[in-house]
């Protein structure tokens, strides 16, 4: 299947799921319990219709902006993603010299080709180090963190991310406790059972399978590497800002409109509304009602010069991205599209990924009647039956 063929977002998830080892598939592609979040996530988008408007010379669109201060080919960004080397089939056969290329590195490559912000997780494949060197000259990613119950290793990893040149740091708060992780675990057992001479994926699976500690449901430990702490406060805000002098301080994983408003209070630079791509609290509402929730409650806070409300999870199409812009996000982030994109096709799949996205955008604006992003706005939706 040749990269030329590829036309959609879906079309290089469709590629994605038939190379990836099954293990790292059911890791990517699951969501907590019922996965009705993650279903959710992107049917929301469905239930938003435009009202667009004509007879406006729209021969010429800017699909531009900026993203915290960086200029963006289109109002989107990587989300963060752990483990974006895990879908590379290789990985386990070649030296570790051959893959140095891949996972977030190839992600930066094609981020950085098609003018967009990265943001590498915490637990990323690759370090920062590593993903700046791949990067090109002046090239801007952003660091996520999990705050860690060890307070001072979460100050080491913030000092060492501004040491290394992160462009900001986005705090993830959706994980005071490892989420509903029942369906990762039926898929990888499923496939177990199938896994016959594969002993790599055997053994990776058997130990994120192995019993529960008695009293105890699940057996949760192996799943929980480091990404939660109960203890997080509003308060946590200002600690972070003070290991990271003049950077942007993101606040990802926001659910409801009045933590935006505190978010902003507690004075955050950004938010993501988002529920982790539905793999956290199942049936927490899709992050395109929380945007809407914020546009009826707390207007003003998408109207602040010195703040930004981002949304990310079920981002599939150039349209979903209109949808969030004209409900007053100031750009989205994509989760698993980047993950399909660079496991099927390396950093040639990334560029194409956001090249299928800027022509859709493109198509969307003109059809829409509007020029440049910041003319979107609610007037062009019917948001009735969201
Ligand atoms: C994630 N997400 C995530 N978020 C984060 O802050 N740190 C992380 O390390 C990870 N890891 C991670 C792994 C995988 C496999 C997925 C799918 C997601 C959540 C991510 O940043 C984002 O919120 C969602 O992926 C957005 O939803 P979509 O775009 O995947 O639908």
């Amino acid at each position: 299947f040749g990269i030329n063929s590829v036309v959609s977002l879906s079309d290089l998830e469709r590629l994605a799921e038939a190379v990836v080892p099954r293990h790292a598939w059911a890791y990517y592609s699951t969501g907590a319990d019922t996965e009705a979040a993650l279903g959710e996530n992107a049917n929301a988008f469905k239930r938003v219709y435009f009202r667009p408007r004509t007879m406006r010379d729209v021969s010429n669109t800017d699909t531009s902006t900026t993203v915290l201060g960086v200029k963006s080919s289109i109002p989107v960004y990587i989300s963060p993603t752990a483990r974006n080397g895990m879908g590379h089939p290789e990985v386990g056969v070649r030296s570790v010299t051959a893959l140095t290329s891949q996972g977030e590195a190839a992600v930066a490559r094609g981020a950085g080709e098609a003018g967009i912000l990265q943001v590498l997780s915490h637990f990323a494949s690759k370090s920062l180090d590593e993903v700046k060197a791949a990067a090109k000259d002046g090239q801007q990613v952003g660091y996520q963190l999990y705050l860690q119950p060890d307070r001072e290793q979460s100050a080491e990893a913030v000092r060492e991310a501004v040491k290394n040149g992160a462009h900001s740091i986005w705090l993830t708060v959706d994980t005071t406790i490892v989420g509903g992780a029942l369906c990762i675990i039926r898929k990888s057992e499923a496939h177990l059972m199938q896994l016959g001479k594969r002993e790599t994926e055997r053994r990776i699976l058997a130990q994120e399978l192995s019993p529960a500690p008695h009293g105890q449901p699940l057996n949760r430990a192996p799943l929980d590497y480091g990404m939660s702490e109960p203890k997080m406060t509003w308060d946590d805000i200002a600690w972070i800002r003070s290991l990271a002098p003049g950077l942007p301080v993101v606040i990802k994983g926001i659910g409801a409109w009045e933590d935006v408003v505190l978010a902003y209070q507690k004075g955050a630079d950004a938010v993501v509304l988002s529920n982790h791509g539905g793999r956290q609290l199942d049936f927490a509402q899709p992050p395109l009602k929380t945007l809407y929730d914020v546009h009826q409650h707390a207007p003003d806070t998408l109207h602040q010069p010195n703040f930004s409300v981002f949304l990310d999870g079920g981002i599939r199409h150039g349209t979903d991205v209109l949808k969030a812009l004209c409900l007053g996000a100031k750009a989205v982030g994509l989760g698993r599209p980047a993950i399909h994109a660079v496991s099927a096709y390396g950093s040639e799949g990334v560029e194409k990924m956001i090249m299928i996205l800027q022509e859709e955008i493109d198509i969307g604006m003109k059809l829409l009647g509007v020029t440049s992003v910041d003319q979107l706005g609610p007037e062009y939706l019917d948001t009735s039956k969201l």
